[in-house]
């Protein structure tokens, strides 16, 4: 089921990347000269990565409801509630209903003339369809500069579909217009030049986003390498250092060469050849980077696992509790055999920290389902049927768990 969920997760970050870097480069990177077929073809191009978003999300739709149905076939009352009482349904709901009118639009003015200020008009309107997917992000979940996370979550999932998007754009603009007769010089460096400067700005602020969610969502050097989100982020980083060098091999090699081509105003096929083959490889390093983020984003942040992952949990001996120290959790809500309609719990307790507390672990049936500092939080996607709820009073290191907990048992309906 993960595989599956990171898979669809996967073609939902390429399929809406393509949707921006199609509709960005055919309204606002294209020089002007160019065939006007050329236009249309990448905004009719972009029409179709759009209804493969669409289908990418019915798809996580679809898994998230099996999620919640024990890995059976999701009811539609299962997935009714989903989209209308969890904050993540909703917002799925929202965006699909975005992106369906933005299709309908999209259709209507490719079918005509394409004019160049309705294509500009979606690319912008695609801004917060991609924007959005921030909204069910691990970014949410964050308890403290929640906004900050979510924001910088935004501005990384729209540089990064700018660039390996826009990427695949250009490389389809380079191909489709080699050998063509009416190819010109001029023209193809102002479009690689434009490019570039849009790539240049996306790496910068998806670099500075990509570095501030890896501190909030691994927070060290041990949880990188010791939980299996630091591991996929790993990776991560060398397919994006190696995207980088080719990054800067077009801009330090390519760029200056197309532009020389454009001084002698005469075609170099080979060099075409050569500029289309790293531009390829380029694209294929940020495609993959997708991939390997599809898979990133349905693990645990480090954060969270570093308790759970590398042990078998439970533990075979449980971890030393650490004396209270004054430390205690008194659970107010649910309240002992209570029962809660929907998957999302409210919690509400009395949390005294005492010398070494710091925030409380909720544990669903001896499994770690959040973390919360303050004396209320919510937990989403819990599973029909009675369970033990525990909360323990942690010390701020995550892992020092204090003999402080309460315990009551509730049920879903
Ligand atoms: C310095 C380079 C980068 C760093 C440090 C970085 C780090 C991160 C982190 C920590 C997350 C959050 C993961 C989570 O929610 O658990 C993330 C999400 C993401 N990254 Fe990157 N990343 C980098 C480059 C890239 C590149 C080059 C791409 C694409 C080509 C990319 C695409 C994404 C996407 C699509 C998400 C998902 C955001 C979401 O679901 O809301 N990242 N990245």
């Amino acid at each position: 089921m993960v595989a599956l969920e990171a898979a669809i997760s996967a073609i939902g970050y390429i399929a809406q990347a393509l949707v921006l870097g199609f509709f960005v480069t055919a309204g606002y990177l294209l020089p002007g000269s160019e065939p006007e077929p050329l236009r249309r073809t990448l905004a009719i191009r972009a029409c179709r990565f759009l209804i493969i978003f669409l289908c990418a999300s019915a798809g996580a739709l679809l898994i998230q409801g099996a999620k919640l149905q024990r890995g059976e076939l999701p009811s539609l009352e299962i997935l009714w509630r989903y989209l209308t009482a969890t904050q993540s349904g909703n917002v799925w709901l929202l965006r699909e209903c975005y992106a369906v009118a933005l299709a309908l639009l999209a259709f209507t003015i490719t079918r005509g003339a394409g004019r160049l200020h309705s294509i500009r008009w979606l690319a912008l309107l695609s801004l917060p369809l991609i924007a959005s997917r921030s909204l069910t992000s691990h970014a949410v979940a964050v308890k403290t500069q929640t906004s900050w996370a979510i924001a910088a979550d935004a501005v990384h999932l729209i540089a990064t579909a700018l660039w390996a998007g826009g990427l695949v754009a250009v490389l389809t603009v380079v191909r489709a217009s080699r050998g063509q007769a009416s190819l010109n010089p001029i023209w193809l460096a102002q479009f690689i030049n434009r490019f570039s400067r849009l790539a240049f700005i996306s790496v910068a602020l998806l670099f500075c986003a990509g570095l501030y969610l890896s501190w909030v969502h691994v927070g060290s050097l041990t949880t990188l390498v010791a939980t299996d989100s630091g591991k996929v982020l790993m990776v991560k980083l060398g397919l994006f250092a190696a995207m980088l060098t080719l990054g800067a091999i077009n801009f330090l090699s390519t760029k200056p060469a197309v532009r020389d081509m454009a001084h002698s105003k005469v075609i170099n096929n080979s060099l075409v050849d050569k500029a289309i083959k790293r531009i390829a490889v380029e694209s294929m390093l940020g495609l993959a980077i997708f991939a390997t983020t599809g898979y990133l984003t349905v693990l645990p942040p480090g954060v969270h696992a570093l308790h759970t992952e590398g042990q078998n949990f439970p533990p075979a001996q449980p971890p030393a509790l650490q004396p209270a120290q004054g430390a205690s959790v008194k659970i107010i809500a649910p309240v002992n055999n209570q029962s809660v309609n929907g998957d999302r719990v409210e919690l509400s307790f009395e949390l005294t920290k005492g010398k070494q507390g710091h925030h409380a672990h909720a544990y669903i049936d001896g499994e770690l389902m959040g973390m919360f500092e303050g004396n209320r939080g919510t937990l989403n996607g819990i599973k029909p049927g009675q369970h033990v709820l525990e909360l323990r009073v942690v010390a701020d290191d995550h892992q020092t768990e204090l003999d402080a907990s309460d315990k009551v048992v509730f049920t879903v309906k």
